[in-house]
């Protein structure tokens, strides 16, 4: 054997459950024996002494948290890193354990203020000396990471613990001998347990169970072969012996009540420097800058939370609050992620929200050339909503195009370079596309203060909206339909079979024909059951006029596919004298063009309707082009598709019997868009009524 192991332990002579800092002490507060905790905490010094040297720390009256000498610091060769507690209940703790730690002869090193970090709680060496790995996300910042890299001179991995109960690292982690690892996978993050696979080999993995988890059965003490702990369950033990290693139980129920066992108890202070083992940290840092009402719209709290959300964490470094309330403000935030990819995907989200770098760290977009026709780079940046610039040659290019999910592709023509939201599918060789998140921003109008959907979410929420609050969304649209007509500008209407079936056919007709309605899209059905109305008198079979289902009507629609098919397509019909109203004909009548997408459940189908999908996207988008507003009218289907080719900015009412519709559509829209939840045959009858007050002023104001 080498140098003797040592531990640093702390006497309870002041312990109690004094305050709440985690979970485990809620309820707890002044539960705890003292006599009990006296016996528990010998048994395991005894247990400890056995198998090394135990120092010992005089405990300090009033700071009851003092026996967790885990939290003392980090220690690593002749070097400690001094806790910085987050709670300032155990902040007094800090000067007891850096004399004990300068009397010892380490070099202590000590963070910033307000850098938490909690020492070898949360920080656990591998027991091959290889890397540090250091958790994040309830006590320690990950900003303390690079610190402890660069101090310790190892490398460190960065865990985001995502379950309160497991506070500290140690509490659900445990490095053991010969590269075995005990860890509790619930409390990380995907993200976390992704690099937990990468480092440590399948066979050295030991997952354990919530059951043993919250018995802490990972806050354990290893030295060599033998695990010390609280409890373990048969299984674990088993588990555990396969791979030689021996459990040694040894109840610690008193400190539990603290949220603390075994390895809380203790503090490994000799631990061996790896000469050949470097400093490296994969966190990364960057500065962002934002700009507008950051309070009233909210944005400032989003933008804070998405970087926790996504495993990153922040730092403000100032917020300019505007002091009117026209004022905007501005704030520049410093992120950090535990590595490249999260903080791609982190700012990928802040783009979103109109963040931008410094000016000092602007740089040019990344480019990568397309190499295959239909397939973009890995990494290639996913296209928004919002409008879009990216820098190429220190100027910013706005994109055209703008869509979702699209790729972002840059070729040059002879008026310079464009910048082209593209479907993946549209990409051609010869061409580059954006790559990572470098060089890439949104516009955002600043003076927009309101809050995106809040207004929609808290109305939809309600399950269904009241008739009032139809009636005013309704008024609403009318309003704008007329504007827009009037201004000559374009709306285009998504529409499923539900608006004939619910009696709403004769209004959309009417919306057609006075020129409110610049394009129809929906599928094959919309047009067979308004066909199938205006020939018939039925919709699926059911008597429009009297509300019954005719005998054999169910062939209705079926005959009138028939008959269109005979006639080579609507239009023809139409023109034959064979359809005479309807939704159909008024498109076909007002030249107002349609598109109509296939499915594989059409029947027929109708010789106008695109089986071929690829052609039916192109032709909706190109229909799409310049739309000021989009009514989409019960179509979950094609409002989809239509909302993933649409820019932020056209205003989207969504109308749908079904909440959930309505929140799925409304959720990816913008400020602009409003959900409707009620019957689409009612809603279409009362925006007519509502276009007939706006037309006739004085009707309206005797009314
Ligand atoms: N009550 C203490 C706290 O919340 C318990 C500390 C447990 N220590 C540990 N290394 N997990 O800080």
């Amino acid at each position: 054997m080498s140098s003797p192991i040592r531990f640093l332990m702390c006497s309870p002579e002041h312990y109690d459950v004094d305050y709440v800092i985690n979970p485990w002490m809620e309820g707890n507060i002044h539960k705890s024996s003292q006599q009990r905790a006296v016996e528990q905490w010998q048994k395991l010094y005894h247990v400890l002494k056995d198998k090394a040297i135990v120092d010992l720390v005089p405990p300090e009256k009033g700071w009851p948290d003092m026996v967790f000498t885990a939290n003392a610091g980090l220690v690593l060769g002749e070097t400690a890193v001094l806790s910085r507690f987050l709670h300032k209940e155990r902040q007094g703790e800090e000067p007891y354990f850096k004399k004990w730690f300068e009397n010892n002869g380490f070099t202590v090193h000590e963070l910033p203020q307000d850098l938490p970090f909690e020492g070898a709680g949360d920080a656990l060496l591998d027991r091959e000396g290889r890397w540090l790995w250091a958790g994040y996300g309830f006590r320690s910042e990950l900003d303390s990471h690079p610190y402890l890299a660069k101090w310790l001179d190892i490398e460190v991995l960065s865990l985001r613990l995502i379950d309160e109960r497991f506070y500290h690292l140690d509490t659900c982690f445990c490095p053991l001998a010969n590269g075995y690892l005990l860890y509790y996978p619930g409390a990380f993050d995907s993200y976390s347990n992704h690099l937990i696979e990468m480092r440590v080999a399948p066979e050295k993995r030991i997952a354990i169970k919530e059951a043993d988890a919250v018995n802490f059965a990972c806050n354990a003490v290893n030295v060599e072969s033998i695990v010390i702990m609280n409890k373990a369950s048969d299984n674990l033990k088993a588990r555990l012996a396969e791979v030689n290693f021996q459990v040694i139980e040894t109840p610690l129920t008193e400190f539990l009540k603290a949220g603390g066992a075994a390895k809380c108890l203790t503090l490994r202070v000799t631990e061996p420097v790896r000469e050949e083992i470097h400093a490296t940290t994969q966190v990364e840092s960057r500065v962002i800058r934002m700009e507008g009402h950051l309070l009233d719209s909210g944005l400032i709290n989003r933008a804070l939370d998405l970087i926790v959300d996504n495993g990153g964490s922040f730092k403000v470094l100032n917020f300019h609050l505007g002091e009117q309330r026209q004022s905007t403000s501005d704030a520049q935030v410093s992120v950090s992620a535990p590595s490249h990819e999260v903080m791609e995907t982190i700012f990928s989200h802040l783009i979103d929200l109109g963040a931008v770098n410094l000016p000092e760290d602007e740089r040019d977009a990344k480019l990568q050339p397309v190499t295959q026709n239909g397939v973009a780079p890995d990494d290639f940046y996913v296209s928004t909503i919002y409008p879009t610039e990216v820098r190429i040659n220190g100027k910013w290019v706005k994109v055209q195009n703008q869509r979702m999910d699209g790729a972002i592709a840059i070729t040059q023509t002879p008026k310079g370079l464009v910048a082209t939201c593209k479907i993946l599918r549209d990409l051609e060789v010869g061409e580059e596309v954006v790559v990572d998140v470098q060089g890439i921003r949104t516009i955002r109008k600043t003076e927009s203060r309101e809050k995106r959907n809040a207004e929609e979410f808290s109305f939809m929420s309600a399950g269904v909206s009241s008739e009032r609050r139809v009636e005013l969304v309704v008024e609403q649209v009318a309003w704008e339909l007329r504007q827009i007509r009037d201004s000559g500008g374009k709306v285009v209407v998504t529409a499923g079979p539900v608006v004939i079936h619910t009696g709403g056919g004769e209004h959309l007709s009417r919306l057609i024909r006075e020129g409110y309605v610049q394009g129809l899209l929906g599928g094959n059905a919309i047009a067979v059951h308004d066909i199938e109305q205006s020939t018939m008198g039925t919709s699926l079979g059911v008597d429009m006029s009297r509300g019954i289902a005719v005998r054999g009507g169910h062939r209705h629609h079926l005959k009138a596919i028939n008959t269109i098919r005979a006639h080579g397509s609507i239009a023809k019909a139409v023109e034959a004298g064979v359809i005479t109203h309807g939704v159909m004909y008024e498109c076909v009548k007002n030249n107002v063009p349609f598109c109509l997408a296939g499915s594989i459940r059409d029947d027929g189908p109708l010789p106008d309707t695109r089986m071929d999908l690829i052609q039916a996207q192109s032709e909706y988008a190109k229909l799409l082009e310049g739309t000021e507003m989009i009514l989409m009218l019960s179509t979950m289907l094609h409002s989809i598709g239509v909302g993933n080719m649409t820019p932020a900015g056209v205003k989207m009412v969504c109308v749908d019997i079904n909440p959930a519709v309505v929140t799925k559509l409304s959720d990816r829209g913008s400020v602009e868009s409003v959900g409707v939840v009620t019957d689409v045959g009612l809603f279409l009858s009362l925006l007519v009524q509502q276009l007939d007050k706006l037309t006739s002023p004085y009707t309206a104001k005797m009314a």
